[in-house]
């Protein structure tokens, strides 16, 4: 059981291919399971039997109105954990990032908003993701952008760990600890996107 509060933020990195979608994937059915209304940007349609919100715009020049419109839904809501694949192109580190969003992460938790926010390019994601996530959950990198990226959060770790693990298992980093995890159990579902 992996410890989420549904009006927190958490960042879940690594390159492609290793278990990413897995482990988000566990975690929104543990939270629809204790009755947590959870909303998944979906731009690559890996959770479509969790009722994901797959975007018509992605990669093109219309992609921040569409996400925006989104986010600004689930500001109005209130109560719901947002789960966002590919989040470097709404929240970048260089760039226009989505004002909804920026938002929701800095003022949302007062709002019972929750945020899980996916990236396989994690230097290109805005810092300000990664300070203010309650844990950061990462699996295997080694440009050495990410990994410089990494070290300024979670020390030298970063150079040690992240390039040798295995498929599956990740690095849990909170403000006082790093620690190693075992993959998740996966449901055989979600198809890889590289
Ligand atoms: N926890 C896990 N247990 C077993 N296999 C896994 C696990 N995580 C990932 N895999 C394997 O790796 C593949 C890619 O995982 P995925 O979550 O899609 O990677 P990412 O989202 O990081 O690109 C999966 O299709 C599966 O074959
Ligand atoms: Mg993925």
């Amino acid at each position: 059981m992996i410890q989420i509060n549904p009006t927190y933020r958490y960042t879940v990195a690594g390159l492609p291919g290793q278990g990413k979608t897995v482990f988000a994937r566990h975690i929104i059915k543990q939270l629809k399971t204790s009755g947590v209304d959870t909303v998944i940007y979906d731009p690559m349609a890996q959770y479509t039997d969790l009722d994901s919100y797959v975007p018509k715009y992605f990669a093109t020049e219309y992609q921040m109105p569409e996400f925006d419109d989104i986010a600004m839904q689930i500001w109005d809501k209130r109560n719901v954990f947002f789960v966002v694949e590919e989040v470097e192109n709404f929240l970048p580190q260089a760039g226009r990032r989505s004002g909804i969003m920026w938002r929701i992460i800095n003022m949302g938790r007062n709002y019972g908003l929750g945020v899980l926010a996916v990236t396989r390019r994690i230097s290109n994601m805005d810092k300000t993701m990664f300070s203010l996530s309650d844990k950061t959950f990462i699996f295997r990198l080694f440009s050495p952008n990410d990994l410089e990226y990494c070290r300024g959060f979670i020390g030298k770790s970063a150079d040690t760990l992240l390039p040798k693990l295995k498929c599956g298992y990740y690095l849990q980093c909170t403000s006082t600890a790093v620690t190693l995890h075992e993959p998740v159990p996966w449901d055989g579902k979600g198809k890889p996107v590289n």
